[in-house]
């Protein structure tokens, strides 16, 4: 039975005998050492699962759907069924479900509507040692609920040797001279791992995405068997990295492609796969579409998976023994200061990298190829900065509010974001009407637009296009908006998907050009030949029918009125400018924006259908960060009067 041959099968019954005696266990573990898939599964199998539902929190949705897939197969259930899942939009889980995976934004969202979780026998907080924005906010809540329930048990993972402040956090000893009183406790697990060998570049490269296609090749023909994993910062790159390499792999028998050596590997091991092939893993893709990058290659081929950051811990694919690692990480800021959250590309820390290269040592001793210098890994900062503090508050805190959790300054972080914040995110709560003069959440609006799964902008958005009697209109922008990349432009044939897409595009922006496609998509029977014809991605569509039939049933139970506006597209973007109203900006002589409160200069992006344009005042959703920053999803505000009239007190506070 190969679930036995995991690392952590050796300690199950010390880690049970402890989750019985503890209220919270800490358990590290290298990654693939098979916490998330085995624990759970050992609290079932001890009976944990008669009390309560045993939880499992991921940071990331892929995480979710492939651990839960996989359990289910190891105990030979249905999925949704012992075994289930949820993820936003996508419940996969019955009255059976007796271990239930999700995010942990959705484990938060359920302790909205349950403050004592009091469904649940054990809440397994996994990947924690990523201090993703809602695993810290969960640590903060479980400790409160642990003071009411001393039944529950919470058990925090981490794949990383940080366990000391989750104990210390989680130690409710009134006596600490006395550890024999100490409420949570250290597990580590002893892992199998190798040696890793570790080559840095003698000097920086000036294009990691080809130095990446680069190394493997030359990985591939001097090294011995074993899979490669490479790692980018993003979709696009890993896109990139897996069309070249397949191209590549094609001529490969033939040619010999590769002549310089940069990286000194030893040309007298000779490699026993004759080919190779490249497939993706990023947070984007369908479940089956992920399965590629776990399913081993036929006899002869050798297997290189290009991964996001995700495959740092929060998947495990066997068979790896060499990484080519860029040295970057694509994460999301947040400036108080602009009051813009955006990605941006930055260098891993210290811990990261580490992390990226253990991946190579899971099976027997690797490799691990750094696309950069020891130099830059020595400026390398030591741990990541979590998520809570270069996170955009306003969804949590609208969310704590909604939980009763007046005073959120208070609240018990584990690492307190700023004052600054918290103080823009209540403003701008405030200035959206979810919050009153004395900062107690609105009824019933507040506490709607708390338990709307979306952001606090998008829900106030749709929860007032009742006023402005567009509900039918605004609820499909904010299924497009949040399924993103309706447009699709292949490389061959780059013109005519340019000249599709202007046929849909009108001068009042972005938003009523997305309401365009989702109404031509229905009125089309949502069929895949009309999608093919006129370039719009189809599963993206398909994706936001089923996520605009979710929204509507809030809007339902919020008693909004459905309407439409039937064409009046001012009626629509009012209704947009009532939740973005702190998201708008003016043209300046040179043709760039500025934003309003915060006088922030920006650019319409390349992909907008008002680049170029410049109209006077716009409206807008996303911003994105490179050397430039580029606002996305706008509109036009055709009389900046719109902007006092749907927020007098956000734009007064200013003069
Ligand atoms: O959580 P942790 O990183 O400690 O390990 P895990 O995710 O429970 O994975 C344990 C083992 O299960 C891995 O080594 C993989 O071999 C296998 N696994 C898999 O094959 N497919 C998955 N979707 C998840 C795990
Ligand atoms: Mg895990």
């Amino acid at each position: 039975m190969l679930r036995k041959r995991l690392p952590i099968f050796a300690s199950r019954n010390q880690l049970l005998f402890l989750v019985e005696n503890f209220q919270t266990a800490v358990v590290v573990g290298a990654t693939g050492s098979g916490k998330t898939t085995q624990l759970p599964q050992y609290l079932f199998e001890e009976k944990w699962g008669t009390q309560g539902i045993i939880a499992c929190s991921q940071p990331r949705r892929i995480a979710v759907t492939s651990v839960a897939a996989r359990v289910a197969e190891e105990m030979k259930v249905p999925l949704g069924r012992e075994v289930g899942y949820a993820v936003r939009f996508d419940d996969v889980s019955s009255d059976a479900t007796k271990i239930k995976f999700m995010t942990d934004g959705i484990l938060f969202r359920e302790a909205l509507l349950d403050p004592l979780l009091s469904k649940y026998s054990v809440v397994m907080i996994d990947e924690a040692h990523e201090r993703s924005l809602y695993t810290d906010i969960m640590l903060g809540i479980l400790k409160k609920i642990m003071k009411k329930r001393a039944e529950l048990r919470v058990i925090i993972s981490s794949a990383t040797l940080d366990a000391q402040v989750f104990k210390e956090f989680f130690n409710f000893n009134p006596t600490p001279s006395d550890t024999s009183k100490d409420t949570s406790i250290i597990v580590s697990i002893e892992g199998r791992t190798f040696p890793v060998d570790i080559q840095f570049l003698k000097t920086p490269c000036s294009d990691y995405v080809n130095e990446a296609v680069e190394v493997a090749l030359q990985i591939h023909k001097h090294e011995s068997e074993g899979d490669i994993l490479i790692f980018m910062t993003g979709k696009e790159e890993v896109d990139v990295v897996v069309s070249t390499l397949n191209d590549l792999a094609k001529r490969f028998l033939s040619s010999d492609l590769f002549s310089n050596n940069t990286h000194n590997l030893e040309p007298s091991t000779k490699t026993s796969a004759r080919s190779l092939r490249a497939v993706p893993i990023y947070g984007g893709l369908t479940i089956e579409e992920q399965s590629q990058a776990f399913d081993a290659m036929p006899d002869g081929i050798r297997k290189v998976v290009v991964s996001t950051n995700i495959a740092e811990a929060s998947v495990t694919i066997d068979g790896i023994v060499y990484v080519i690692d860029c040295g970057l990480v694509k994460i999301k800021a947040y400036n108080p200061t602009t009051a813009m959250e955006s990605l941006i590309v930055v260098p891993l820390s210290k811990a990261a990298a580490l992390q990226r290269a253990g991946r190579a040592g899971r099976t027997r001793p690797g490799k691990c190829f750094r696309l950069y210098t020891e130099k830059s890994y020595g400026e390398f900062r030591d741990n990541s900065i979590p998520e809570m503090q270069r996170s955009n508050l306003v969804s949590v805190i609208l969310q704590l509010k909604a939980m009763g959790i007046d005073n959120v300054l208070r609240f018990d972080f584990l690492s307190p974001p700023s004052a600054e914040s918290m103080a823009k995110a209540l403003e701008l709560l405030y200035s959206l009407k979810a919050l009153d003069d004395y900062g107690r959440l609105t009824m019933p609006f507040g506490l709607q637009l708390a338990e709307f799964p979306v952001d606090p902008s998008l829900g106030a958005m749709l929860l007032n296009s009742h006023g402005f009697k567009c509900a039918e209109e605004t609820l499909s922008i904010a299924a497009v908006l949040t399924v993103q990349n309706v447009f699709i432009s292949p490389s061959n044939a780059r013109l005519d998907a340019e000249e599709e897409r202007r046929k849909f595009c009108v001068e009042e922006g972005d938003h009523i050009t997305y309401l365009n496609v989702y109404n031509a998509f229905i009125k089309n029977k949502q069929s895949q030949q009309w999608c093919q014809r006129r370039f719009v991605n189809y599963k993206a569509l398909l994706r936001a029918v089923a996520i605009r039939k979710q929204l509507e049933k809030y809007m339902k139970k919020f008693e909004v009125d459905i309407r439409s506006c039937r064409g009046d597209t001012v009626a629509v973007r009012k209704a947009i400018v009532s939740g973005y109203f702190a998201q708008a900006a003016k043209l300046q002589p040179d043709g760039s924006y500025v934003t309003l409160r915060e006088r922030t200069v920006c650019y319409i992006h390349p992909t907008s259908v008002l680049f170029n344009r410049s109209p006077g005042y716009v409206v807008f959703n996303e911003v994105l960060q490179t050397d430039r920053t580029w606002i996305r999803d706008v509109s036009v505000i055709d009389d900046p009067k719109w902007l006092t009239e749907v927020a007098s007190h956000f734009y007064e506070f200013k003069k």
